[in-house]
C-alpha cells in the first residue's frame, strides 16, 4: 500500500538532512528518557511508531525497563540488525489503526467503504508500564488517504478528512484509556517559508484534532531549502505531552 516506500523515503530524507533533524531527534529522546525515569513501574515500555529508531533512546529504554516493545507497520532490515544486540527488546509488526488491511480489501472488492479505526496497542496488557506514541499520529492517515485517492480517484474530500480526524481521535482515546503512563509526541503544525524566511503558508498536520497545550514544544527543521524546492523550506511544530 506504500508503507514500505514511506519507510525507505524517511530513511533517505534523514540521510540528507541528518544535521537539521538532530535537534528534534534529541528533544524527542530527552522527553522519553525524562518520562521513563519518572515512571513508577519499569516492567514493559511500548513504543508506537518506532520506525527507524531515529528518535528512540534505545540504550536508555533497554537499561531502564525489563522489556521494550517496538511497534511499527514496517521494520526495515537495519532495525532488525540494530535490536539484535538487546536481549530485552522485541519488534512487533502491527497496524495500530486496524484500518490498512480492511481498506485494502474494500478497494480490492471495489466496495470503497471507509473502514472505521479499531485502535490496537500490542502487548498493552497488565504489565505495561509506559506507552509512547512517537511521532506517529500525524502519519496515521497519510498512507490510507493516499491509497484511497490513487485507487478510487473519487470520494468526498470533506468525508475523507473527517475519517482521518476520527482515526487520530481514536488513537488519542486509546492512549487515554490505556491504564498506565503514556506519552504523546507529535507534530501538529506545518510552516512553509520563502527564501527571506517569511511564512507563506501554515496549517494543521493533525486536521481538526484538538490538543491541549503541550508540556514541551519545539521546531523540527524537517525540509530546509533544497529538500522540497529551491525557494521554500518547511518546519514542523512538535509537541510532547504526558498522559497519566
Ligand atoms: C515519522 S515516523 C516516526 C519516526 C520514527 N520514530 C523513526 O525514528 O523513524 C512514523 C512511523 O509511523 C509508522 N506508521 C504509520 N502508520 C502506521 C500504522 N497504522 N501502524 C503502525 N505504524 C504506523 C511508519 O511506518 C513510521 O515508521
Amino acid at each position: 500500500m506504500g508503507y514500505l516506500s514511506q519507510a525507505i523515503a524517511l530513511r533517505g530524507r534523514y540521510r540528507r538532512r541528518r544535521t537539521n533533524w538532530q535537534f528534534h531527534l534529541e528533544k524527542s529522546k530527552a522527553f522519553i528518557i525524562e518520562n521513563s525515569v519518572r515512571c513508577p513501574k519499569k516492567e514493559r515500555v511500548i513504543v508506537l511508531g518506532s520506525g527507524l529508531l531515529l528518535d528512540v533512546p534505545l540504550d536508555d529504554l533497554s537499561r531502564l525497563f525489563d522489556e521494550v516493545i517496538l511497534v511499527d507497520i514496517v521494520h526495515l532490515p537495519q532495525v532488525l540488525r540494530r535490536v539484535r544486540d538487546y536481549p530485552n527488546v522485541r519488534l512487533v509488526q502491527a497496524d495500530i489503526t486496524g484500518i490498512a488491511e480492511k481498506l485494502f480489501e474494500e478497494i480490492a472488492c471495489s466496495r470503497n467503504e471507509l473502514p472505521e479505526s479499531e485502535p490496537f496497542i500490542p502487548e498493552s496488557n497488565g504489565s505495561a508500564s509506559l506507552v509512547i506514541s512517537l511521532n506517529i499520529i500525524s502519519q496515521l492517515s497519510v498512507i490510507p488517504i493516499e491509497y484511497l485517492r490513487a485507487k478510487t480517484n473519487t470520494g468526498d474530500e470533506t468525508l475523507m478528512q473527517a475519517w482521518c480526524d476520527r482515526m487520530r481521535k481514536a488513537h488519542i482515546q486509546a492512549l487515554q484509556k490505556i491504564g498506565c503512563d503514556a506519552c504523546l509526541l507529535t507534530d501538529y503544525e506545518f510552516i512553509y517559508r520563502d527564501v527571506k524566511g517569511t511564512v507563506i503558508e501554515h496549517g494543521s498536520t493533525v486536521g481538526e484534532l484538538a490538543l491541549p497545550v503541550p508540556d514541551q514544544l519545539w521546531t523540527w527543521d524537517i525540509a530546509p531549502r533544497g529538500e522540497i524546492g529551491p525557494k521554500i523550506s518547511k518546519e514542523l511544530i512538535v509537541g510532547a505531552w504526558r498522559i497519566s
